[in-house]
């Protein structure tokens, strides 16, 4: 790769330090830009959306035109896998998804066979936009934590606390185990997939990784994500892994250390002295509130500055603690890529 054409968050995740940091958000493609909200009305459903190659890659695109950041992310979601699963996925306006509730006779029935002709067109997606891409911007790649699809997988639909997951886990202890293994192995797979398809790096998503007790934390989180992550390396000795365990707090030492993930994804509750001790261990990714890009001004310069002194000696990927949410104004995310690339006084 010739100079110009260097991946800058490539070499943050190698541990590298760069000022300014490379910039990206998580769900950058999506409700808030009127162009996503053009494609997916053209597009029908969510899914079908995701399996659309030449309609994920414009969606995919639209914030690197709009905002060049350092990092365009797959268009896609964590449950095509429960859906290659034949868990009859959808998504109904104005309720989230919806999914057959798994119980221990259907997790027994599971059968990877097929899960991966029915990614076909996400892979497809994935080489499209490494083509289209500006050579500098690195692609990611992504899947969901084993537990975080689990909660969607038991309850059927998103819960704000995964009461039907946590449940089930302790009622069903072998039954639970197996589900977890068995998303484990079918990521890693669909993981080097993505990176033979042209992802540079990989994030793995678990949003819910917070609702979990210590031990919990430990068998559900860490272990089904450090086999992933072992899985993908024994195969891809080169892969760089993102792991975001969203409300992990303290546990995030553990984490890194015992998944030994490249770089750990912090939410906004994370506090920054925390963060900085965990840098010294590698980069970290985050964690502006994504409230702040809501509001604007000067709670989202503040928030930005903040960030910028405590993690900005070390190696960082500037980022969000969560999603950008479909309330947030196109032109706050303007402000907060030209304060993060140094438009302080701007
Ligand atoms: O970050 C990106 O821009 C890439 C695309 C992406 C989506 N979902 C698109 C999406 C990614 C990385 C995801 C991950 C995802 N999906 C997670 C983990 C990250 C997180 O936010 O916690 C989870 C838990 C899901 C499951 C999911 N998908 C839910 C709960 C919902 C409904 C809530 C909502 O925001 O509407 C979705 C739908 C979804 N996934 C949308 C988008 C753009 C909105 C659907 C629409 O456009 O109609």
């Amino acid at each position: 790769m010739s100079l110009a054409a260097r991946r800058r968050l490539l070499d943050v995740m190698d541990g590298k330090t760069l000022s300014p940091p490379p910039v990206w958000l998580m769900r950058q493609a999506g409700r808030y830009l009127p162009e996503y909200r053009a494609t997916r009305a053209e597009a029908g459903s969510f899914l079908d959306l995701c399996y659309n190659p030449a309609l994920a890659t414009e969606v995919t695109l639209q914030p690197i035109r709009r905002y060049g950041f350092d990092a365009a992310i797959l268009f896609s979601d964590i449950l095509v896998i429960p859906d290659a699963l034949s868990r009859h996925v959808r998504f109904e306006e104005g309720h989230g998804p919806r999914l057959d509730p798994i119980d221990v006779a259907g997790i027994a029935a599971l059968d990877p066979e097929g899960v991966m002709a029915h990614l076909a067109p996400v892979l497809e997606t994935v080489a499209r936009i490494r083509s289209a891409l500006p050579p500098e911007t690195a692609l990611l790649g992504f899947c969901g934590a084993p537990w975080t699809v689990a909660t969607y997988m038991i309850a059927g639909q998103g819960t704000p606390d995964q009461a039907p997951a946590r449940l089930f886990a302790y009622r069903e202890p072998e039954a639970f185990a197996r589900l977890l293994a068995l998303l484990a192995d079918i990521s890693a797979d669909y993981l080097v997939a993505q990176i033979d398809a042209g992802a540079d790096a990989v994030q793995i998503f678990d949003s819910w990784a917070g609702v979990l007790g210590p031990e919990e934390f430990s068998a559900f989180a860490i272990e089904p994500v450090r086999r992933m992550i072992a899985s993908v390396r024994a195969r891809r000795p080169q892969a760089k892994i993102i792991a975001f365990a969203k409300g992990a707090g303290l546990l995030l030492k553990d984490y890194r250390r015992l998944t030994r993930a490249d770089v750990v994804g912090l939410d906004w509750t994370v506090p920054l002295d925390f963060a900085r001790e965990l840098q010294e261990e590698g980069a970290v990714q985050g964690n502006l509130d994504p409230m702040r890009v809501v509001a604007g001004g000067q709670a989202l310069d503040e928030g930005v500055d903040r960030i910028l002194e405590a993690l900005g000696s070390g190696p960082l990927i500037f980022n969000l603690g969560h999603g950008i949410t479909p309330q947030a104004d196109p032109a706050h995310v303007t402000r907060l890529v030209e304060r993060v690339r140094g438009g302080r006084n701007a």
